[in-house]
Protein backbone atom coordinates (compact mmCIF):
# COMPACT_ATOMS: atom_id res chain seq x y z
CA UNK A 1 0.00 0.00 0.00
CA UNK A 2 1.62 3.66 -0.55
CA UNK A 3 1.94 5.64 1.79
CA UNK A 4 0.51 9.57 1.02
CA UNK A 5 1.07 10.99 3.60
CA UNK A 6 2.13 14.96 3.86
CA UNK A 7 5.65 14.12 4.87
CA UNK A 8 6.36 11.38 2.19
CA UNK A 9 5.49 13.07 -1.27
CA UNK A 10 7.23 15.58 -2.57
CA UNK A 11 6.44 17.51 -6.23
CA UNK A 12 9.14 18.62 -9.14
CA UNK A 13 10.53 21.94 -8.29
CA UNK A 14 9.14 21.76 -4.40
CA UNK A 15 10.77 21.47 -1.23
CA UNK A 16 9.12 19.32 1.19
CA UNK A 17 10.22 18.88 4.88
CA UNK A 18 10.59 14.96 6.04
CA UNK A 19 11.65 15.40 9.82
CA UNK A 20 13.39 17.64 11.86
CA UNK A 21 16.95 17.39 10.72
CA UNK A 22 16.96 18.31 7.31
CA UNK A 23 14.67 19.25 3.76
CA UNK A 24 14.70 17.25 1.15
CA UNK A 25 15.01 19.27 -2.22
CA UNK A 26 13.76 17.43 -5.73
CA UNK A 27 15.03 14.47 -6.87
CA UNK A 28 16.26 13.10 -3.01
CA UNK A 29 18.77 15.52 -2.36
CA UNK A 30 19.05 17.36 0.56
CA UNK A 31 19.12 21.00 -0.72
CA UNK A 32 19.65 22.49 3.37
CA UNK A 33 20.06 21.51 6.73
CA UNK A 34 18.33 22.88 9.87
CA UNK A 35 20.34 23.91 12.73
CA UNK A 36 19.85 20.92 15.10
CA UNK A 37 21.17 23.17 18.18
CA UNK A 38 22.95 21.84 21.19
CA UNK A 39 22.00 18.78 23.31
CA UNK A 40 21.72 20.08 26.83
CA UNK A 41 24.81 20.65 28.77
CA UNK A 42 25.13 17.72 31.48
CA UNK A 43 27.63 18.30 34.38
CA UNK A 44 30.77 16.22 34.63
CA UNK A 45 31.42 14.93 38.61
CA UNK A 46 34.24 17.17 38.83
CA UNK A 47 32.29 19.97 37.61
CA UNK A 48 30.32 19.90 40.50
CA UNK A 49 32.60 17.93 43.31
CA UNK A 50 35.74 19.37 44.17
CA UNK A 51 36.85 16.21 45.60
CA UNK A 52 36.31 14.21 42.18
CA UNK A 53 37.92 17.50 40.53
CA UNK A 54 41.13 16.79 42.69
CA UNK A 55 40.48 13.38 42.36
CA UNK A 56 41.05 13.92 38.54
CA UNK A 57 43.81 16.12 38.88
CA UNK A 58 45.31 13.05 40.48
CA UNK A 59 44.79 11.03 37.62
CA UNK A 60 46.11 13.46 34.95
CA UNK A 61 49.24 14.27 37.24
CA UNK A 62 50.33 10.54 37.86
CA UNK A 63 49.66 10.34 33.57
CA UNK A 64 52.20 13.19 33.11
CA UNK A 65 54.48 11.54 35.69
CA UNK A 66 53.59 8.35 33.84
CA UNK A 67 55.61 10.15 30.74
CA UNK A 68 58.12 11.21 32.44
CA UNK A 69 59.29 8.11 33.88
CA UNK A 70 59.26 6.14 30.37
CA UNK A 71 61.29 9.14 29.06
CA UNK A 72 63.97 8.80 32.18
CA UNK A 73 64.01 4.74 31.32
CA UNK A 74 64.58 5.36 27.55
CA UNK A 75 67.48 8.07 28.50
CA UNK A 76 68.92 5.60 30.77
CA UNK A 77 68.64 2.53 27.88
CA UNK A 78 70.80 4.71 25.67
CA UNK A 79 73.32 6.07 27.55
CA UNK A 80 74.03 3.73 30.43
CA UNK A 81 73.02 0.16 28.56
CA UNK A 82 75.44 -2.12 26.65
CA UNK A 83 73.44 -2.54 23.48
CA UNK A 84 75.26 -6.05 23.80
CA UNK A 85 73.55 -7.12 27.05
CA UNK A 86 70.81 -9.81 26.59
CA UNK A 87 67.36 -10.51 27.99
CA UNK A 88 64.77 -12.93 27.39
CA UNK A 89 61.49 -11.33 25.93
CA UNK A 90 58.00 -13.68 25.88
CA UNK A 91 57.30 -14.43 22.59
CA UNK A 92 60.12 -12.66 20.82
CA UNK A 93 62.89 -14.60 22.76
CA UNK A 94 66.18 -13.38 23.18
CA UNK A 95 66.85 -9.46 22.26
CA UNK A 96 68.99 -7.06 23.16
CA UNK A 97 67.99 -5.32 26.58
CA UNK A 98 68.81 -1.84 25.40
CA UNK A 99 66.16 -2.12 22.76
CA UNK A 100 63.62 -3.28 25.03
CA UNK A 101 64.04 -0.57 27.20
CA UNK A 102 64.40 1.85 24.38
CA UNK A 103 60.94 0.76 23.16
CA UNK A 104 59.33 0.42 26.57
CA UNK A 105 60.51 3.98 27.46
CA UNK A 106 59.43 6.04 24.02
CA UNK A 107 56.35 4.15 24.27
CA UNK A 108 55.46 4.82 27.92
CA UNK A 109 56.54 8.66 27.16
CA UNK A 110 53.99 8.77 24.62
CA UNK A 111 51.17 7.05 25.91
CA UNK A 112 51.26 8.83 29.55
CA UNK A 113 51.53 12.05 27.45
CA UNK A 114 48.34 11.16 25.15
CA UNK A 115 46.40 9.78 28.11
CA UNK A 116 46.97 13.07 30.46
CA UNK A 117 45.77 14.65 27.84
CA UNK A 118 42.71 13.53 27.03
CA UNK A 119 41.74 12.55 30.69
CA UNK A 120 42.55 16.30 31.36
CA UNK A 121 40.22 17.30 28.55
CA UNK A 122 37.58 14.60 29.46
CA UNK A 123 37.53 15.65 33.35
CA UNK A 124 39.05 19.09 34.15
CA UNK A 125 38.79 21.47 31.23
CA UNK A 126 35.64 23.58 30.66
CA UNK A 127 33.58 22.08 27.94
CA UNK A 128 31.06 24.47 27.53
CA UNK A 129 30.03 25.05 23.50
CA UNK A 130 29.97 27.73 22.41
CA UNK A 131 28.82 28.55 19.09
CA UNK A 132 30.06 31.71 17.10
CA UNK A 133 27.40 32.28 14.04
CA UNK A 134 28.98 32.67 10.62
CA UNK A 135 28.32 36.41 9.01
CA UNK A 136 28.59 37.20 5.66
CA UNK A 137 31.58 36.84 3.97
CA UNK A 138 30.77 40.03 1.37
CA UNK A 139 31.40 43.44 2.14
CA UNK A 140 29.04 46.20 3.23
CA UNK A 141 27.56 47.83 0.47
CA UNK A 142 29.29 51.25 1.54
CA UNK A 143 32.81 49.31 2.01
CA UNK A 144 32.60 48.32 -1.93
CA UNK A 145 31.29 52.28 -2.90
CA UNK A 146 34.59 53.37 -1.16
CA UNK A 147 36.87 50.64 -2.50
CA UNK A 148 35.45 51.95 -6.20
CA UNK A 149 35.99 55.43 -5.49
CA UNK A 150 39.44 55.18 -3.65
CA UNK A 151 40.31 53.51 -7.04
CA UNK A 152 39.09 56.07 -9.30
CA UNK A 153 40.44 58.39 -7.32
CA UNK A 154 44.13 57.03 -7.42
CA UNK A 155 43.56 56.58 -11.16
CA UNK A 156 42.62 59.94 -11.43
CA UNK A 157 45.42 61.43 -9.43
CA UNK A 158 47.84 59.22 -11.49
CA UNK A 159 46.07 61.13 -14.69
CA UNK A 160 45.45 57.44 -16.38
CA UNK A 161 42.00 58.77 -17.78
CA UNK A 162 43.48 62.07 -18.91
CA UNK A 163 46.14 60.74 -20.67
CA UNK A 164 45.08 57.62 -22.75
CA UNK A 165 48.88 57.34 -24.04
CA UNK A 166 50.30 56.64 -20.89
CA UNK A 167 47.53 54.12 -20.05
CA UNK A 168 47.57 52.40 -23.35
CA UNK A 169 51.63 52.20 -22.97
CA UNK A 170 51.43 51.00 -19.02
CA UNK A 171 48.58 48.24 -20.14
CA UNK A 172 50.65 47.03 -23.08
CA UNK A 173 54.01 46.77 -20.91
CA UNK A 174 51.96 44.58 -18.20
CA UNK A 175 50.32 42.35 -20.95
CA UNK A 176 53.97 41.90 -22.51
CA UNK A 177 55.99 41.29 -18.75
CA UNK A 178 54.65 38.00 -18.38
CA UNK A 179 55.73 36.50 -21.74
CA UNK A 180 59.71 36.20 -21.15
CA UNK A 181 58.92 34.31 -18.60
CA UNK A 182 56.24 31.78 -20.13
CA UNK A 183 58.59 31.18 -23.15
CA UNK A 184 61.70 30.71 -20.43
CA UNK A 185 59.73 28.22 -18.61
CA UNK A 186 58.47 26.49 -21.82
CA UNK A 187 61.96 26.52 -23.28
CA UNK A 188 63.53 25.03 -20.29
CA UNK A 189 61.29 21.79 -21.30
CA UNK A 190 63.84 20.77 -23.61
CA UNK A 191 62.76 18.95 -26.97
CA UNK A 192 59.28 17.65 -28.12
CA UNK A 193 59.13 13.77 -26.48
CA UNK A 194 58.61 12.96 -30.28
CA UNK A 195 62.02 14.25 -31.38
CA UNK A 196 64.04 12.33 -29.29
CA UNK A 197 61.90 9.35 -28.35
CA UNK A 198 61.79 8.24 -31.33
CA UNK A 199 65.34 8.12 -32.24
CA UNK A 200 67.22 5.76 -30.03
CA UNK A 201 71.58 4.74 -30.96
CA UNK A 202 69.43 1.77 -32.59
CA UNK A 203 68.43 4.03 -35.13
CA UNK A 204 71.84 5.98 -35.68
CA UNK A 205 72.64 9.41 -34.40
CA UNK A 206 71.27 12.75 -35.00
CA UNK A 207 73.54 15.54 -35.94
CA UNK A 208 74.44 18.14 -33.98
CA UNK A 209 74.73 20.91 -37.08
CA UNK A 210 71.52 19.63 -39.49
CA UNK A 211 69.28 17.26 -36.44
CA UNK A 212 69.26 14.96 -39.18
CA UNK A 213 69.31 11.26 -38.15
CA UNK A 214 72.78 9.30 -39.38
CA UNK A 215 71.73 6.24 -39.80
CA UNK A 216 74.31 3.75 -38.97
CA UNK A 217 76.52 1.78 -41.66
CA UNK A 218 75.84 -1.76 -41.16
CA UNK A 219 73.60 -3.81 -38.42
CA UNK A 220 74.78 -2.84 -34.83
CA UNK A 221 75.77 -5.58 -33.03
CA UNK A 222 74.72 -5.70 -29.11
CA UNK A 223 76.51 -5.38 -26.59
CA UNK A 224 77.15 -6.50 -23.12
CA UNK A 225 76.88 -3.26 -20.18
CA UNK A 226 79.17 -2.79 -18.69
CA UNK A 227 81.85 -5.00 -20.19
CA UNK A 228 81.03 -3.78 -23.97
CA UNK A 229 81.70 -7.56 -25.38
CA UNK A 230 79.34 -8.84 -28.27
CA UNK A 231 77.34 -11.49 -27.77
CA UNK A 232 76.77 -15.04 -29.50
CA UNK A 233 73.31 -16.54 -29.15
CA UNK A 234 74.99 -19.68 -27.19
CA UNK A 235 75.77 -17.34 -24.09
CA UNK A 236 71.94 -16.44 -23.34
CA UNK A 237 70.96 -19.57 -21.55
CA UNK A 238 67.21 -19.99 -20.75
CA UNK A 239 67.07 -18.03 -17.54
CA UNK A 240 69.72 -15.61 -17.96
CA UNK A 241 69.21 -11.85 -18.70
CA UNK A 242 71.55 -9.40 -20.52
CA UNK A 243 71.89 -5.79 -20.34
CA UNK A 244 72.19 -4.48 -23.80
CA UNK A 245 73.63 -1.59 -25.46
CA UNK A 246 74.28 -0.81 -28.78
CA UNK A 247 77.55 -0.73 -31.00
CA UNK A 248 79.49 1.97 -30.11
CA UNK A 249 77.79 3.83 -27.65
CA UNK A 250 79.84 2.95 -24.62
CA UNK A 251 82.73 4.11 -26.15
CA UNK A 252 81.19 7.34 -26.48
CA UNK A 253 82.09 10.27 -23.77
CA UNK A 254 80.26 13.08 -22.22
CA UNK A 255 76.86 13.59 -20.72
CA UNK A 256 74.95 12.64 -24.33
CA UNK A 257 76.58 9.12 -23.78
CA UNK A 258 74.20 9.17 -20.62
CA UNK A 259 71.06 10.35 -22.35
CA UNK A 260 71.74 7.71 -25.12
CA UNK A 261 71.98 4.92 -22.54
CA UNK A 262 68.73 6.15 -21.28
CA UNK A 263 67.06 5.62 -23.92
CA UNK A 264 68.59 2.36 -25.93
CA UNK A 265 69.13 -0.08 -22.89
CA UNK A 266 67.75 -3.87 -24.17
CA UNK A 267 66.76 -6.26 -21.88
CA UNK A 268 67.86 -9.79 -23.75
CA UNK A 269 66.14 -12.93 -22.30
CA UNK A 270 65.76 -16.24 -23.81
CA UNK A 271 62.45 -18.60 -23.62
CA UNK A 272 61.94 -22.03 -24.58
CA UNK A 273 59.92 -21.81 -27.89
CA UNK A 274 56.95 -23.53 -26.14
CA UNK A 275 56.74 -20.41 -23.70
CA UNK A 276 56.01 -18.15 -26.00
CA UNK A 277 52.07 -17.54 -26.25
CA UNK A 278 50.12 -18.68 -29.25
CA UNK A 279 48.88 -15.06 -29.74
CA UNK A 280 49.59 -12.59 -32.65
CA UNK A 281 51.83 -10.92 -29.71
CA UNK A 282 53.51 -14.21 -28.67
CA UNK A 283 54.02 -15.13 -32.52
CA UNK A 284 55.46 -11.65 -33.35
CA UNK A 285 58.00 -11.87 -30.02
CA UNK A 286 59.83 -15.05 -31.47
CA UNK A 287 59.40 -14.27 -34.88
CA UNK A 288 61.17 -10.49 -33.99
CA UNK A 289 63.82 -12.88 -31.85
CA UNK A 290 66.28 -15.55 -32.32
CA UNK A 291 66.05 -18.69 -31.12
CA UNK A 292 63.96 -17.61 -28.42
CA UNK A 293 66.09 -14.99 -27.62
CA UNK A 294 64.40 -11.91 -27.38
CA UNK A 295 65.24 -8.40 -26.74
CA UNK A 296 62.88 -5.40 -25.28
CA UNK A 297 63.22 -1.74 -24.39
CA UNK A 298 64.62 -1.46 -20.88
CA UNK A 299 62.44 2.10 -20.51
CA UNK A 300 58.79 1.56 -18.84
CA UNK A 301 56.18 2.98 -20.67
CA UNK A 302 54.37 4.38 -17.65
CA UNK A 303 57.00 6.85 -16.52
CA UNK A 304 60.23 5.81 -17.91
CA UNK A 305 61.55 4.32 -15.02
CA UNK A 306 64.56 1.11 -15.92
CA UNK A 307 62.41 -2.19 -16.05
CA UNK A 308 64.53 -4.20 -13.22
CA UNK A 309 63.05 -7.44 -12.82
CA UNK A 310 62.64 -10.35 -14.90
CA UNK A 311 60.68 -13.22 -12.92
CA UNK A 312 62.12 -16.37 -15.10
CA UNK A 313 59.29 -18.77 -13.70
CA UNK A 314 56.71 -16.71 -14.94
CA UNK A 315 58.55 -14.55 -18.08
CA UNK A 316 57.21 -11.45 -16.20
CA UNK A 317 59.20 -8.02 -16.39
CA UNK A 318 58.43 -5.95 -13.51
CA UNK A 319 59.07 -2.03 -13.24
CA UNK A 320 60.22 -1.19 -10.02
CA UNK A 321 58.54 2.19 -9.48
CA UNK A 322 55.11 1.31 -9.68
CA UNK A 323 54.21 -2.19 -10.46
CA UNK A 324 53.94 -2.22 -13.71
CA UNK A 325 54.19 -6.37 -15.02
CA UNK A 326 54.95 -6.75 -18.81
CA UNK A 327 54.28 -10.77 -20.04
CA UNK A 328 57.46 -11.55 -22.39
CA UNK A 329 55.57 -14.86 -23.71
CA UNK A 330 52.93 -12.65 -25.19
CA UNK A 331 54.92 -9.45 -26.64
CA UNK A 332 55.43 -7.51 -23.18
CA UNK A 333 51.88 -6.90 -23.01
CA UNK A 334 50.93 -5.46 -19.98
CA UNK A 335 49.04 -6.99 -17.70
CA UNK A 336 49.54 -5.29 -14.32
CA UNK A 337 50.11 -1.58 -13.07
CA UNK A 338 49.48 1.72 -14.70
CA UNK A 339 51.60 1.03 -17.70
CA UNK A 340 49.09 1.34 -20.70
CA UNK A 341 51.56 0.11 -23.66
CA UNK A 342 53.84 -3.09 -24.41
CA UNK A 343 57.50 -2.44 -23.92
CA UNK A 344 58.82 -1.82 -28.05
CA UNK A 345 60.82 -5.15 -29.31
CA UNK A 346 63.72 -4.62 -31.09
CA UNK A 347 64.52 -7.32 -33.76
CA UNK A 348 67.18 -8.86 -33.67
CA UNK A 349 69.33 -11.99 -35.67
CA UNK A 350 72.90 -13.09 -35.94
CA UNK A 351 75.50 -11.94 -38.29
CA UNK A 352 79.03 -13.34 -37.90
CA UNK A 353 78.08 -15.14 -35.51
CA UNK A 354 76.94 -12.05 -33.19
CA UNK A 355 73.81 -11.29 -32.25
CA UNK A 356 72.76 -7.95 -33.49
CA UNK A 357 70.10 -5.64 -34.01
CA UNK A 358 67.83 -6.27 -37.56
CA UNK A 359 66.21 -2.93 -37.43
CA UNK A 360 65.57 -0.23 -34.49
CA UNK A 361 62.84 0.03 -32.27
CA UNK A 362 59.47 0.47 -34.36
CA UNK A 363 58.02 2.72 -32.24
CA UNK A 364 59.28 5.68 -29.39
CA UNK A 365 60.91 4.20 -25.99
CA UNK A 366 59.39 4.85 -23.07
CA UNK A 367 56.33 7.25 -21.42
CA UNK A 368 53.20 8.16 -23.57
CA UNK A 369 53.19 11.46 -24.44
CA UNK A 370 50.54 13.88 -26.50
CA UNK A 371 52.07 13.75 -30.03
CA UNK A 372 53.22 10.47 -29.82
CA UNK A 373 50.51 9.04 -32.08
CA UNK A 374 50.82 11.85 -34.44
S1 LIG B 1 57.46 3.83 -14.36
FE1 LIG B 1 57.16 1.74 -14.52
S2 LIG B 1 55.32 1.39 -13.52
FE2 LIG B 1 55.58 3.50 -13.35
Amino acid sequence: MTDHTPESEHTAGTAVRLDQGHVQGTGGVPDRFENPGLPPHVHRAADLDDRAARRAERIVAGLFGLSMVGTLIFLVAYFLVDVETQTFVPVVGRTSLSNVLLGVGLALALLGIGLGAVQWAKTLMPDEESVEERHPLRSSQEARDGFVETMMEGGEKAQLTRRPILKGAFLGSMALFPLPLVLQVAGSLGPLPKNDLSVTWWNGRRDEQTGLIVKPEKKLRLMTDPENKPIRPGEVTIGSVFHVMPEGLLEEHGTHKLTEKGKAAVLLMRLKPEDFQDTPGGRKAQEWGYQGIVAYSKICTHVGCPVGLYEQTTHHLLCPCHQSTFDVTNDCEVIFGPAKRPLPQLKITVENGYLVADQPFQEPVGPSFWERES
